[in-house]
């Protein structure tokens, strides 16, 4: 939610361009507006320049003169209207610092009319500019970095902030909850602050991560990092990341979702080369008797799901909620509790109230996380990074089958058999990569006859019930179709009274024990005039047409799951729809 950016010594004097460059590769976390704050090289004012608009980044261009410091944001609007006056960055009353956010200031109101007692005078109804006008109140007594770290300690609830000073060149940032990033270019003397790395991966992979109650401070001769609390400094060690540019762009995909799609003839197969060890050390914790508790939101709840599903495969008990309705439940977590979190971006607030709230009660944390250098990570007792690379598209689907295949190889260790769950995902490659390329002219026939509709259903069995869970939500999400999923036992309760003429009914099926099942299922739906649609690896009589897929005994899921979110695609492009970036969502959920 939100995208930060910032640079200091633009090697080009545009900083202005820079930061329009870098937001744009942010746009996926948020699109409601953008904005850019610059201290020009030649001022007019001795003030900072704005300039901010509402509506998408993609093809915005800036009119702010030459800079080399400058900060900007793109915004998913949480605390006023999509105005341009609510964008960021917001200025203090000076015009001589600006402020960029990402998070929500739970106490904003305490201060604002205290700060309007004061004098200051508000431009917009959010949240953030009362940390500009604390910060202006602040450096009346004090340095430019102590009245940020002092503001940024008052400030309740889960934020990370950038501020720029005119004055002093400076751009302090502070993190609590939500991420950050810096980025250094020792060659240039580049320094980038950013929410996410694609943002100045075409500058530098030398990064680092900041914690929680930590900040930065970035002038033009140096850049420092602090301990919020005590103000103390603390020895910046940058890591090298192996992300390479082409990860952060499309590279001849019309869209990212696209890009990330096809990338799965890759991903998938590369889970079985990672994480070996750390595999085998939550198999020996299932063994002696850890019970399983798995956690996530949207799609990685439904990774969750499946995972459930596979360790009762493996004769393992395991319990699933979404991290939104955890709570409840978190009573039985306890020290023998093996709680496995699974994200994308390891910054998904509900997620990580679920998982703080295990980790008091002593449980095990487990993160099966994409994104590197999160929060979530940090909490974790052991990491599996999934190593599908950046996933920009707000869909998740690179990242989800990665992650369910990691939820494959575990049930498989779990089970002694972690060397044939190997070879079987290892094997995916190969299988999916033949036939992804056959995919798209069948499913673009498919889209064509769908696109129109207003209302689609989806039944699945099983392992392909979260399946079909996924199927739905890439289809909704990327096409804003309704698409209705159920467990094929439960349409027939109820729901089938909607089922008419002409209704389409998708029905995943694999080659597995309850094929038969599914098929009656569908035999139901059909003589209420459904219109069957099988996802399956075989043809059937039920099914008034196929999608057929790859026959993979339990990983059939897999090609399942893939037919969805490229049917999503298609019918996301049919229907007008923006496939990387779908209306009211972001890419990380940061907020309760
Ligand atoms: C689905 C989607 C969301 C996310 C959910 C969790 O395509 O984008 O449902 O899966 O917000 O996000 P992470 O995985 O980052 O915790």
């Amino acid at each position: 939610m939100c995208g930060i950016f910032a640079v200091v010594n633009d090697k080009t004097g545009n900083a202005a361009q820079t930061v329009l460059a870098g937001l744009k590769k942010l746009e996926y976390r948020g699109y409601d507006s953008w904005g850019i704050a610059i201290k020009p090289t030649s001022p007019e004012t001795a003030k900072l320049q704005i300039e901010k608009h509402i509506g998408k980044i993609g093809e915005a261009q800036t009119s702010l003169p030459a800079g080399t410091i400058a900060i900007g944001h793109t915004r998913w609007a949480t605390h006023g209207g999509v105005t341009d006056a609510n964008a960021h960055p917001h200025l203090d009353c000076t015009g001589k610092l600006a402020v960029i956010h990402n998070g929500i200031v739970e106490n904003y109101l305490e201060f604002k009319e205290d700060l309007i007692k004061k004098g200051h005078k508000f431009s917009s109804e959010t949240d953030t500019e009362v940390v500009a006008h604390l910060v202006e109140e602040k450096i009346k007594n004090q340095k430019l970095t102590k009245a940020v770290f002092e503001t940024f300690n008052e400030l309740v609830g889960s934020n990370a902030i950038g501020v720029i000073d005119y004055e002093t060149e400076t751009i302090v940032a502070c993190r609590n909850g939500s991420p950050l990033v810096v980025g250094v270019d020792e060659k240039n003397k580049q320094y980038f602050l950013g929410s996410d790395v694609p943002a100045f991966l075409k500058y530098t992979n030398k990064v680092h991560f900041l914690d929680d109650g930590e900040s930065v401070v970035i002038t033009t001769n140096e850049i420092k990092l602090f301990d919020l609390k005590t103000g103390a400094e603390k020895k910046l060690s940058l890591q090298t990341l192996d992300w390479k540019l082409e990860d952060a762009e499309k590279g001849g995909f019309s869209h990212f979702l696209l890009k990330e799609i096809m990338e799965q003839k890759e991903t998938i197969a590369k889970t079985a080369s990672v994480n070996e060890k750390e595999i085998g050390e939550i198999a020996s914790l299932i063994k002696q008797g850890f019970k399983i508790v798995l956690t996530g939101c949207g799609t990685a709840s439904y990774c969750a799901l499946a995972g459930k599903y596979f360790f009762a495969k493996a004769g393992i008990e395991s319990q699933t909620y979404g991290s939104y309705e955890f709570l409840p439940f978190s009573k039985f977590i306890d020290k023998k509790t093996l709680v496995i979190a699974i994200s994308q971006s390891g910054e998904t607030a509900d997620t990580l109230i679920a998982v703080r709230q295990a980790k008091k009660n002593g449980a095990k944390i487990v993160s099966i996380v994409n994104a590197r250098g999160s929060t979530l990570e940090r909490l974790s007792d052991i990491i599996l990074a999934v190593g599908a690379g950046p996933e920009i598209a707000v869909v998740s689907t690179k990242a989800f089958t990665s992650q369910l295949a990691t939820l494959y190889l575990l049930s498989k260790a779990a089970e002694n058999k972690y060397d044939e769950g190997k070879k079987q995902i290892k094997e995916l490659k190969e299988t999916l990569t033949l036939w992804i390329d056959k995919l798209s002219t069948r499913l673009i026939g498919l889209a064509k006859t769908l696109v129109d509709q207003e209302h689609i259903y989806l039944i699945g069995k099983h392992l392909n019930y979260p399946a079909t869970l996924e199927f739905a939500l890439k289809l909704k999400e990327s096409s804003y179709l309704h698409a209705e999923p159920f467990a094929a036992g439960e349409l027939k309760h109820g729901v089938i009274t909607l089922i008419q003429k002409g209704t389409p009914c998708f029905v995943l099926a694999s080659n597995d024990e309850v094929k038969g099942e599914i098929l009656s299922s569908a035999a139901e739906l059909k003589a209420r005039g459904g219109r069957i649609i099988g996802v399956a690896p075989f043809k059937s009589s039920e099914f008034d047409e196929v999608v057929e897929t790859p026959d993979l005994a339990d990983l059939t899921i897999f090609g399942n799951i893939i037919a969805g979110q490229l049917l999503g695609y298609y019918l996301g492009i049919g229907r007008g729809a923006d496939p990387d970036k779908p209306r009211n969502l972001a890419k990380s959920v940061t907020v309760k």
